[in-house]
């Protein structure tokens, strides 16, 4: 099922919903915008405190038990970011073996990259998303309005995954971000057009859609070391650079291109990227970053990591990678210095 999106405002959207639906709703969200509980004011709704936390076993049974009455023929509507967007997907897929999902991002991550395509997961022993459905919502509504109250640094998690894209499936896009031609708007657009056309063609995640990874390899190995003080876009940030170290190292990646590619993404956080980066793996000893690395679906059966490597803007590739390779690059990693 190919997911419908609708652009509107959240009180119109809400005007046509169905007749039988339980709703979530970032608790955050619900405050910041009062026009989205009132517009559910006839509807059961449950508020849910937003971030990893949320990403839980307990939290999905405590979903399944406060929607226990909702039929199958019923619909459960997600307001939230990808969090909560997450827990919705595995929640739906499990409820009567599966019941009708509408998300409403609210984040601009989750209205490029996580509502799109029907992945929903949990986190399972600190490892990220360990445990995970595809369940296609069946529609998402996009309400701009959403967006107004999102600070900069979650403004710059959805540009990294948009970015991302731009980076492995589209140069023009990726010249046009890079000269900051881009409104929020025109964001959403781009990465819904790019991850839709890629889900399209790999719905289950088993090809060409793992070239969306790019970066999320060490990305979510550095998210479960900060024990998620890291928030996930600054976390593919810094795993954007590592990949790209990596494919250098392996001669897969000119250094014009990791050069390029890493200044994209230079100005999307506080600090410059090798700093950052330095400050989190400095924490972590080889050992914990292979367990990690070893927890990510990524890794094959025969226990090398699957990396997406970039041989150019617009050229992505998936090459395993030793743990030799990788490890050869921490000591300059942990220094703050180009490898
Ligand atoms: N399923 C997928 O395909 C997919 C793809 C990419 C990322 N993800 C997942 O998405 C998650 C990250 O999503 P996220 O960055 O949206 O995190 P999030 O849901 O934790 O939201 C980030 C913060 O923004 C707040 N927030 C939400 N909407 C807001 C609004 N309109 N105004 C102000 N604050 C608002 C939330 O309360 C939270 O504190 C990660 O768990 C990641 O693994 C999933
Ligand atoms: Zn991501």
């Amino acid at each position: 099922m190919i997911t419908r999106d609708r652009w509107g405002s959240f009180s119109l959207l809400a005007r046509g919903l169905p007749a039988e639906v339980f709703a979530i709703v970032d608790a955050c969200v619900a405050r910041l915008h009062p026009a989205v509980p009132l517009a559910l004011r006839r509807v059961r709704w449950l508020p849910i405190q937003a971030g990893e936390r949320a990403k839980r076993f307990a939290e999905v049974e405590r979903l399944l038990e406060a929607a226990h009455g909702l039929s199958r023929e019923g619909t459960l509507l997600a307001v939230g970011g990808g969090t909560v967007g997450d827990l919705a997907t595995v929640a739906a897929h499990l409820h009567r073996r599966g019941v009708r999902l509408v998300l409403v991002p609210s984040t601009l991550l989750a209205a490029v990259d996580s509502s799109l395509g029907g992945k929903g997961a949990v986190n399972v022993s600190g490892a990220k998303n360990a445990a995970g459905v595809f369940h296609e919502p069946a529609e998402a509504w996009i309400c701009p309005e959403l967006f107004e109250t999102l600070g900069l640094p979650q403004l710059r998690d959805g540009f990294v995954e948009a970015l991302k894209m731009a980076a492995c499936l589209d140069p023009v896009l990726w010249r046009s971000a890079r000269a900051r031609h881009l409104s929020t708007r025109r964001i959403v657009r781009e990465g819904r057009r790019l991850k839709r056309a890629i889900c399209e063609r790999d719905p289950l995640d088993r090809g060409e859609r793992r070239l969306l990874n790019f970066g999320h390899s060490f990305g979510h190995a550095l998210e479960a070391l900060s024990r998620h003080r890291l928030a996930h876009g600054a976390a593919v940030r810094l795993g954007v650079v590592c990949a790209l170290d990596v494919g250098r190292a392996l001669g897969v990646t000119p250094d014009e291109v990791a050069a390029e590619v890493q200044a994209g993404f230079e100005p999307l956080g506080d600090e410059p990227i090798r700093v950052e980066l330095a400050r989190w793996l400095r924490r972590a000893t080889a050992r914990e970053l292979r367990t990690l690395l070893s927890a990510d679906k990524k890794t094959g059966a025969d226990g090398a990591l699957r990396m997406v490597l970039l041989a150019g803007v617009g050229a992505p590739l998936v090459r395993p990678v030793a743990t030799s390779v990788w490890s050869s690059l921490l000591p300059a990693w942990r220094g703050g210095r180009a490898t």
